[in-house]
C-alpha cells in the first residue's frame, strides 16, 4: 500500500468533492454556537444541523470541509494506542440532494482508485444496516457494493448498535450508516469475526450516514423532509490506518509534538511503558486544550463547562509532564510547536496565540499553587497520624499503661472517636491485654490514609490522586484505594446527573427561548460597541435555557452608568419591535456594509447576515427571533471579568429581566 502524509490526505479528500461538485466550506468553531446541549463539537455534521432538517445552506446542497471535533468522553483511556480527544473529521454532504447510489461508487472509486487511495479490495470490508422496526434491512446499500466490484463475504449486515448514528444530541437528525474498513494482517478472532468485534482485524476509516430520519424526544424515528448524507472520516485515524501504523501517536501528526517533549523531558518515546503513556497523554491533552483556547470562540479554564474540561485537560498534561521530567512552563512550549503545525489549516490559532500562551501560563501557576495546598492538607494529616502514633507508643511503653490510658480519656487526649473508642473502651474496664490488642491494632490502621481524606484532598483541593499516594509512599503509609475509588464512583454518579439534567433541559425543548437570547445577544453586542466603542469585539458566546453570557474584548470594568445606558439601548431595539431579517452575501459584502461578527469564513463564502433595524448587522448562522419584540425586556445580571482584557456579561431576557429577585 501507498504511503500518506496527513496534509496530503485533508487536501486529496476535499479535492475529491470539489471535483464531484461540493463547495468547500470552512469547518466551524469547537466551541458550539448557540447550542446548550453539548460543550463542544462532536462531528462534522454537529453544526450542519439546521441544514440537514431542512434550512437552505448558503453554499448551496453539496459541501465538504474539514471539523475541528472534541470527544472528552474518555479522558481517562487517553494514553493508549487508539484514544484521542481532539480529531480532525472529513466529511461531505448532501443537503437532500443526491443518496446511496451516488454516495457509495463516490466511496468505492476514493478508496480504490490508484488515483486516491488505492486500496486493493481484499483489503475492504463494509458492513450494512441489518434493519429493524424503525428502518428497513439496507439491501440497496450491500447490492451498491457488490456492483461497484466489493467482495460479496467482505459485506456484514449489522444492527443499530454498530450502523446508525446519530442524532448528536438526544434528539434530531440520524439514520442507517454503512462503514468502511481496512482488514489488517491480525487472523480472525473466531467463527464470528466482524466489523462489529474489536479484535483489531477490522479498523474502520469512513463513515457514510444515510440521515433521512428525525429523532424525537419521545424516541421515535420520523421520516425528515429531505434524504441527506453526512460523511465522516477521521483524520488521525485513517492515517494511522493507511500507514500501517501501530498507534495514531506514531503517525505525522504527532512527530514534532512528540519530539518537542523528548528535548524538553530528555526521556525517549517508546522507552518503556509509562514515558510512552505520559507522552501520548501531554501531546493529546495539549493538542485539545491548544484547539480548545486558539479558537475564536476560545475559552479559559474555569469550574464548569468548557473551561472545567480544558482545566482538567491541562492539569492532566502538567502532572504528566512531571513525572517524566518536563520543565516548568513546559505547556507554553509545546502549544508553540503545535500552533506552527496547524496554523496553515486553522489560521485562528496564530491570531488566538497570545491567548493560549497566556492562559497556559496562568494555569499552571494555579496549578502549582494548588499542589502546594494540597501537600500542606497531607502534612496536617500526617502529623496528626504521626502525634496520635507517638500517644499510642506512650501509652504501649507506661508501666501502667490502663492508668495512662484512663487518664489520657479523661483528658480528651484520646479523643472519642470512632477509631479510639475500643481502646478507651479497654482503659475503663481495666482490661491491660485487651488495651494493647486495641492500640496496635489502631497503630497498624495509622499507616493506612482512609479514603474519606484521599477523596477530601482531591475534591477540595483538586489534589490528584496519583501525588496523594505518592507523598503517603514517602511517609511509610499507603491510600485506601478502594474506598478512595468507592468516593470518586458516587461523585462521578452525581455530577452525570448533572450534566443529563443539562442535556435534558437542552436546546431541543427550549429552541424558541434560545433563539430569543441569541437575537438579545447580538442586541447586546451592538450596544456595548455604541457606548463603549469599537475596541468591543466578541470573545464567546453561551445560551442556556435561562441566560446569555456574552465574552468581549474591554480593558476595564464597566461603569454602573455604562452598564445601565447598554440596558437602555438594547430595550429601546426590543421595543422597537424591529423585523428580524436575514440575507446572504460573500464575507466582502458583508464587510462593506459594515456587519461585525466573527469573520472566520474563507474569502468569497457566502455567508448569513441578520439585521435587526437600524442597531445590528452581523455575521452569523442563526437561529433567531423573528422579532426584536419577542424578547420583552432585558436585563444585564453580572458584569465580570473573564480573563486578561476580556469582559463577561450574563443576561436575561423576559420576565426573568423583570424579576428584580434573580440572581446567576
Ligand atoms: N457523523 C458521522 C460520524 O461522526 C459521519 O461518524
Amino acid at each position: 500500500m501507498k504511503t500518506y502524509h496527513s496534509a496530503e490526505l485533508r487536501t486529496m479528500f476535499q479535492k475529491f468533492f470539489q471535483d464531484h461538485g461540493h463547495a468547500m466550506i470552512s469547518g466551524a468553531s469547537v466551541i458550539p454556537e448557540n447550542d446548550p446541549t453539548v460543550l463542544f463539537t462532536t462531528a462534522g455534521m454537529h453544526p450542519l444541523v439546521p441544514y440537514l432538517m431542512g434550512q437552505k445552506h448558503p453554499a448551496g446542497t453539496r459541501l465538504t470541509d474539514v471539523q475541528k471535533c472534541i470527544r472528552t468522553g474518555d479522558i481517562e483511556d487517553v494514553g493508549d494506542a487508539s484514544h484521542c480527544t481532539f480529531f480532525e473529521m472529513l466529511g461531505n454532504w448532501s443537503l437532500g440532494d443526491y443518496f446511496k447510489q451516488e454516495m457509495i461508487p463516490w466511496s468505492w472509486e476514493f478508496l480504490t482508485s490508484e488515483k486516491y487511495l488505492g486500496l486493493p479490495k481484499e483489503k475492504l470490508a463494509f458492513s450494512v444496516f441489518a434493519g429493524d422496526e424503525d428502518c428497513p434491512r439496507d439491501e440497496e446499500s450491500a447490492q451498491l457494493w457488490r456492483d461497484c466490484g466489493a467482495l460479496p463475504d467482505h459485506i456484514f449486515f449489522l444492527p443499530k448498535e454498530n450502523n446508525w448514528w446519530g442524532p448528536a444530541g438526544l434528539t434530531g437528525p440520524c439514520g442507517p450508516d454503512t462503514e468502511m474498513f481496512i482488514i489488517t494482517d491480525k487472523e480472525p478472532c473466531g467463527p464470528d469475526c466482524s466489523p462489529a468485534c474489536s479484535c483489531g482485524r477490522y479498523l474502520e476509516i469512513w463513515n457514510d450516514v444515510f440521515m433521512q430520519y428525525n429523532k424525537q424526544q419521545d424516541g421515535t424515528f420520523v421520516p425528515l423532509s429531505q434524504k441527506n448524507v453526512d460523511t465522516g472520516m477521521g483524520l488521525e485515524r485513517t492515517i494511522c490506518v493507511l500507514n500501517g501504523k501501530k498507534s495514531v501517536y506514531e503517525t505525522d501528526l504527532f512527530e514534532r509534538i512528540l519530539a518537542k517533549i523528548a528535548e524538553l523531558s530528555g526521556k525517549t518515546y517508546g522507552s518503556d511503558e509509562e514515558t510512552t503513556k505520559a507522552f501520548r497523554i501531554i501531546s493529546d491533552h495539549m493538542r485539545t486544550s491548544t484547539f480548545i483556547m486558539g479558537d475564536d470562540r476560545g475559552v479559559s479554564p474555569a469550574n464548569v463547562d468548557q473551561g472545567y474540561v480544558l482545566r482538567r485537560l491541562i492539569r492532566r498534561a502538567v502532572r504528566y509532564g512531571m513525572a517524566i521530567g518536563m520543565p516548568e512552563g513546559f505547556t507554553g512550549e509545546i502549544a508553540k510547536v503545535i500552533i506552527d503545525q496547524y496554523q496553515d489549516v486553522y489560521p485562528e490559532l496564530k491570531r488566538n496565540e497570545g491567548f493560549v500562551l497566556e492562559q497556559l501560563s496562568l494555569e499552571e501557576g494555579r496549578f502549582a499553587k494548588t499542589l502546594r495546598q494540597g501537600e500542606k492538607e497531607f502534612d496536617k494529616f500526617y502529623n496528626n497520624v504521626k502525634n496520635t502514633k507517638a500517644l499510642l507508643e506512650s501509652i504501649l511503653a507506661a508501666e501502667d499503661s490502663v492508668a495512662l490510658a484512663q487518664e489520657l480519656a479523661q483528658t480528651k487526649k484520646l479523643r472519642p472517636s470512632p477509631d479510639m473508642m475500643p481502646i478507651i473502651e479497654a482503659a475503663k474496664a481495666g482490661d491491660k491485654d485487651a488495651l494493647a490488642a486495641a492500640v496496635n491494632a489502631r497503630m497498624e490502621n495509622l499507616s493506612v490514609m482512609d479514603g474519606r481524606s484521599a477523596f477530601k484532598l482531591y475534591d477540595t483541593f483538586g489534589f490528584p490522586i496519583e501525588m496523594t499516594m505518592e507523598l503517603a509512599a514517602e511517609k511509610g503509609l499507603t491510600v485506601d484505594e478502594a474506598a478512595f475509588a468507592e468516593r470518586f464512583k458516587q461523585h462521578q454518579a452525581t455530577s452525570q446527573a448533572g450534566s443529563e439534567q443539562r442535556f435534558k433541559g437542552g436546546l431541543a425543548d427550549h429552541s424558541a427561548q434560545t433563539a430569543r437570547l441569541h437575537t438579545a445577544t447580538h442586541l447586546l453586542h451592538a450596544a456595548l460597541r455604541k457606548v463603549l466603542g469599537d475596541e468591543v469585539a466578541q470573545k464567546g458566546s453561551n445560551i442556556t435555557a435561562e441566560r446569555l453570557r456574552f465574552d468581549f474584548s474591554f480593558g476595564r470594568k464597566m461603569t454602573a452608568e455604562e452598564i445601565a445606558e447598554v440596558e437602555k439601548l438594547v430595550n429601546e431595539a426590543i421595543q422597537a419591535a424591529a423585523t428580524v431579517t436575514c440575507n446572504e452575501m460573500t464575507v466582502a459584502e458583508a464587510k462593506e456594509q459594515g456587519a461585525i461578527g466573527l469573520f472566520e469564513s474563507k474569502y468569497g463564502e457566502q455567508v448569513k447576515v441578520y439585521t435587526m433595524g437600524q442597531f445590528s448587522k452581523e455575521i452569523c448562522g442563526g437561529p433567531h427571533a423573528v422579532n426584536t419584540g419577542d424578547l420583552k425586556s432585558f436585563k444585564i445580571k453580572k458584569e465580570e471579568s473573564s480573563s486578561a482584557g476580556v469582559r463577561r456579561i450574563k443576561a436575561v431576557i423576559g420576565t426573568k429581566a423583570e424579576d428584580e429577585s434573580e440572581t446567576l
